[in-house]
């Protein structure tokens, strides 16, 4: 039987952050609560450089030196921070990526569900063309409101994933188990800038579908959960998946409960310093568990994935011997470690900035770009999007 999975991952996400114990303070609340009880510690924040095409292509021109562009199929971007109403971001994509035109390129919505979708999907197109390959996208920009009960997990960035036969990094189990109801946890109307969310509504759900889909994935497979070597959730903020993990461990021997929370906390790592990044949440948590985790090749992984409105599903893989020469453990931390504060004044003007509709053409030059990643958002010019590559 042909073997899928994720051959090449790569991650953007913009180069300036908060801290969310200076937001606490801002907002007078305690900063416990938003480090402990919400579970977050820092913030990217985007600038009006960034959007989800940017952030898509940068992401995806981390590995596209080493992977084979004509081979590409398929490429999908997963987002709820459409550009457009009409045009995919796919095809601003496909085009500053070079990608052929032998290609199939469309942008799938249905909240942080939207990536899986497009795993899913890629999945069923690489079996049925043999050696071509699939791009999946996940790209999003979380935003809630200054001073709102959401605000402390708002987040942005990408994550991009080369999905072929013979995979160097994880390559993915057959079964999968879903679970999709009408459900109003989390919606945003085409008028609203912002999103409308009712958080506690939407953790119990995420919850529920949890115990569905995972329950179902273990009847299906005869799995135990002693099986798996880590389980990877949708981290919109640590704490929600604190929750399911808790769920998971119930009734588990103490060296199961050891090693899963283990590899929760080093999954979490680079959620909690980035924030939301809605349907790149679990790919995230792959990096951060890839670049922090204790893991050996042949080792299990679970995946949860959530999109409020609401799909779930739960699936799994095993690490690819050799899959330590395909990430770039250091580099990750490196960026995290090197990004420019922001004052709580500074972030609350780029967001308001970020925010402002604009008609009339614009131009955004290189000068106002803060991003290690060279694709830049340049403005509108006859109400079409314009994108850049730094030096280019
Ligand atoms: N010290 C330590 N902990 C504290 C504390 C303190 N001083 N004060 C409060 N806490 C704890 C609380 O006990 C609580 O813990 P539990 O959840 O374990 O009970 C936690 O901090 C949060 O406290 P509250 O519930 O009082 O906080 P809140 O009313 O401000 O709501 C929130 C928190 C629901 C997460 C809110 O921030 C929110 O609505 N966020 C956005 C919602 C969200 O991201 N939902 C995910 C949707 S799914 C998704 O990603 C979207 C998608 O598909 C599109």
């Amino acid at each position: 039987m042909s073997t899928v999975g994720i051959d090449q991952i790569g991650v953007y996400t913009p180069a300036q952050y908060i801290e969310t114990t200076e937001l606490a303070k801002r907002r007078q609340v305690d900063p416990n609560k938003y480090t402990i009880g919400i579970g977050q510690n820092q913030m990217a924040v985007p600038n009006p450089t960034t959007d989800i095409v940017s952030m898509g292509a940068n992401a995806a021109r981390t590995f596209l030196s080493k992977v084979d562009v004509s081979q590409i199929g398929l490429l999908v971007v997963g987002t709820e921070s459409g550009i457009d109403q009409s045009k995919a971001s796919a095809l601003f994509i496909k085009s500053i990526l070079n990608l052929p035109n032998q290609l199939r390129a469309f942008e799938v919505k249905e909240a942080c569900f939207g990536a899986t979708a497009g795993v899913m999907m890629a999945q069923d197109y690489v079996k049925t063309h043999p050696g071509k390959t699939a791009l999946v996208i996940a790209s999003d920009i979380s935003r809630y409101g200054l001073n709102t009960g959401g605000e402390v997990t708002q987040g942005a960035g990408a994550v991009a994933m080369l999905i072929s036969e013979k995979p160097r990094i994880v390559e993915f189990l057959p079964e999968s188990a879903s679970y999709s109801d009408d459900v109003n946890d989390f919606w945003r109307p085409n008028y609203s800038e912002t999103a409308f969310v009712d958080g506690k509504y939407s953790t119990e759900k995420y919850l529920e579908f949890f115990t569905h889909t995972f329950d179902d994935y273990l009847k299906q497979t005869q799995l135990k959960v002693t099986d798996f070597a880590a389980l990877t959730y949708h981290l919109p903020f640590t704490k929600m998946g604190i929750k399911a993990q808790r769920l998971a461990l119930e009734n588990q021997d103490e060296a199961t409960k050891t090693r899963l929370t283990a590899q929760f906390e080093a999954s979490s790592k680079y959620c909690r310093q980035i924030g939301n990044l809605y349907t790149g949440s679990l790919y995230l948590s792959l990096v951060s568990l890839l670049h922090q985790g204790n893991l050996n090749s042949g080792d299990l992984i679970g995946f949860y994935s959530y999109g409020s409105g609401s799909v779930a599903e739960f699936f799994a893989g095993r690490l690819v011997a050799g899959y330590q020469n395909e990430i770039a453990t250091n580099h990750m931390q490196d960026f995290l470690a090197s990004r420019q504060k922001l004052s709580i004044d500074e972030y609350e003007a780029i967001y308001t900035e970020c925010g402002k509709v604009k008609t009339d053409d614009y131009e955004l030059t290189p000068e106002a770009v803060i991003s290690d990643g060279e694709v830049y958002f340049a403005g509108v010019k006859d109400h079409l999007r314009q994108y850049k590559v730094k030096g280019a």
